[in-house]
């Protein structure tokens, strides 16, 4: 056969029970069609259907910042799928301050609940499902930004690198039972999100780092696509000897 193989040819997730956080647009909807086309069933959420979510997932309104939230796609999950086999934690984002001092506590919480607190509280309910059946993998999504740390995101990147860290420390843990654990950390990637950040971002600095108009070495900045597929490779058995990693996808832009 000369025809390339389609994405939906390959049913490498079929009887996997998968949960995204943050699906009904940009990298979250991506992952939730590529789970689907891999033939997993997925249960996604967001805080509201304002986007709706791909066609043929499951969904719940949950606000992953808070315990309740996280409770609530947890009890979801086991009505709608009987259990998790694949978790992916990705809802975030990330809201500019000019500098580090002007940032409120709230802010700072916020930041932590949504970019590191919600992946441990999920991670938390629906982890002991899979060291039970001694299968199971996890991906956090974080960001390429975590080594430079730039301004006006510090509390943004200091969340995400908390997430990074317990990340490998969560797969450590795991390890023993079969259950896998990663991190995929995207560069300036095209989405509803990520647009909106970088304009914020350049209505209080016109140039810093990272806010410029110059493309990653590849050419162009990343596709929602180019982060499901490496969490796709994550959640699958290609990836069966692969855990505590943190996998940066950029397009060559980050030195780490
Ligand atoms: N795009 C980039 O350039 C880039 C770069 C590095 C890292 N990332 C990371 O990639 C992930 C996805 O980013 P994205 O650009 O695709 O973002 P996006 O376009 O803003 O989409 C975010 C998704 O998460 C949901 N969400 C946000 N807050 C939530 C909450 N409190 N509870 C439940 N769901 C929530 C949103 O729906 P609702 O608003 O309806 O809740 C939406 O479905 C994030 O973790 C982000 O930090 C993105």
């Amino acid at each position: 056969m000369t025809t390339a193989m389609k994405n939906s040819d390959i049913r490498e997730l079929a009887g996997k029970r998968a949960v995204v956080t943050g699906g009904s647009r940009g990298i979250g909807a991506a992952i939730v069609r590529r789970l689907l086309d891999a033939g997993a069933e997925v249960l996604t959420t967001a805080r509201s259907e304002a986007s709706p979510v791909p066609e043929g997932a499951a969904f719940v309104a949950a606000d992953v910042r808070t315990r309740a939230g996280a409770e609530a796609v947890a009890e979801a999950a086991q009505e709608v799928l009987g259990g998790v086999d694949i978790l992916v934690d990705n809802a975030g984002g990330a809201r500019p301050f000019p500098n580090a001092w002007d940032i409120p506590d709230e802010e700072w919480q916020d930041q932590l609940d949504l970019n590191y607190l919600a992946s441990v509280r999920l991670d938390s309910l629906l982890t002991p499902g899979m060291r039970e059946r001694r299968s199971g993998a996890v991906v956090h999504v974080s960001s390429a930004a975590v080594p430079t740390s730039a301004p006006p995101f510090l509390h943004y990147t200091a969340a995400k690198a908390a997430l990074q860290n317990y990340s490998r420390g969560l797969a450590l843990e795991l390890a023993p039972f079969g259950v896998r654990v990663n991190a995929v950390s995207p560069g300036r990637t095209a989405t509803p999100g990520g647009e909106a950040t970088r304009e914020a971002w350049g209505k209080l600095v016109e140039e810093g780092p990272g806010q410029d108009s110059t493309a990653p070495p590849l050419g162009r900045d990343g596709r929602p696509d180019d982060i499901a597929d490496a969490v796709l490779f994550l959640v699958s058995d290609r990836s069966s000897w692969l855990t505590g990693r943190n996998l940066t996808v950029d397009g060559g832009e980050f030195p780490v």
